[in-house]
């Protein structure tokens, strides 16, 4: 019998660097034992994922709970060899895409409410930020509870947010109709081999008890990123032409980068495009 509660800790420290009490007498152990050291994984075995074994994983995910029971996330499975190949094109930096024996597409879909009150003859006055914002968090939740699943049975998962990158191009590829939209993609596949655990900020930084405190931000963030270079450097720096060559180059420095250049500032154009009113 694995020592989870053990497992948890090692998981915990290298991920928080903390040492967090684990009763080994708690039920669920080895449940938490694998969301705690739950990982990335980019490199799959050339295996397929059984079709009805993906089916069994979708309704688990499809169990998650939903704001208001509305039910307004969807899973679309892309196996097709051709199709995956036509996305993993547009993201060439990320060639796990299509190596990934099965591509799944989470979808907010704002769509059925409306249709749902059209068929039942009620009014409608809900067609705002909210719908769309519903719809995300309930998407959101059901690739969460899709990547437990999969990780129960030892399926390895990338999400890919990218595909957001060329939003209207996946939308057309899948026929994505008014107000439904892509939150992001997952490649799902056996692992080819293990990756490591990410460090996480402090839990000082990101649990907070009873009222909000951010605490000492620097000094936290800069202890974070000592802590994570020491286990995991970044072997690149982003845009050094543009930044220079940084002595020290932590979490920090690297988000800062990639943010310091526009992301998917056409998104809310798609959004608003397929149908949802942001207002
Ligand atoms: C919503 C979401 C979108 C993501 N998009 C991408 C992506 O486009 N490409 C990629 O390689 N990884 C993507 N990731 C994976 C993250 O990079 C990864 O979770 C993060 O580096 C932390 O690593 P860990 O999951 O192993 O803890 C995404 C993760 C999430 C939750």
């Amino acid at each position: 019998m694995p020592d989870f509660a053990q497992s948890i800790q090692a998981a915990l420290s290298e991920r928080f660097g903390e040492r967090l009490a684990v009763d080994p007498a708690l039920p669920g152990l080895e449940e938490l034992s694998r969301l705690a050291a739950r990982r990335v994984c980019r490199r799959y075995l050339p295996r397929e994922v059984e079709a009805s074994l993906l089916r069994l994983l979708c309704a688990c995910a499809l169990s998650a709970p939903s704001k208001s029971d509305l039910q307004q996330g969807d899973i679309l499975i892309i196996r097709d060899k051709a199709k995956r190949q036509s996305i993993g094109a547009l993201l060439p930096d990320m060639p796990w895409l299509p190596e990934a024996p099965v591509f799944l597409v989470f979808l907010a879909n704002g769509r059925r409410l409306p249709l749902i009150a059209q068929m039942r003859g009620k009014p409608f006055p809900n067609d705002h930020l909210d719908l769309f914002f519903n719809a995300t968090v309930d998407a959101a939740i059901v690739l969460a509870t899709f990547l437990r699943a999969a990780e129960a049975v030892g399926l390895g998962c990338c999400p890919i947010s990218m595909i957001r990158d060329h939003a209207r191009v996946i939308a057309d590829m899948l026929a994505l109709p008014d107000k439904v939209v892509p939150i992001a993609g997952l490649c799902v596949g056996w692992p080819a081999e293990p990756s490591g655990i990410t460090a996480r900020l402090p839990l000082g930084l990101t649990l907070h008890e009873e009222r909000f405190d951010e605490g000492d931000l620097g000094q936290q963030i800069e202890s974070y990123d000592r802590r994570r270079d020491a286990r995991r450097p970044y072997r690149n720096q982003r845009q050094p032409e543009r930044f220079g060559r940084a002595e020290f180059y932590g979490w920090s420095e690297d988000k800062a980068r990639q943010y310091a250049s526009p992301q998917r500032a056409d998104f809310g154009a798609f959004v608003r495009a397929q149908g949802f009113k942001l207002g």
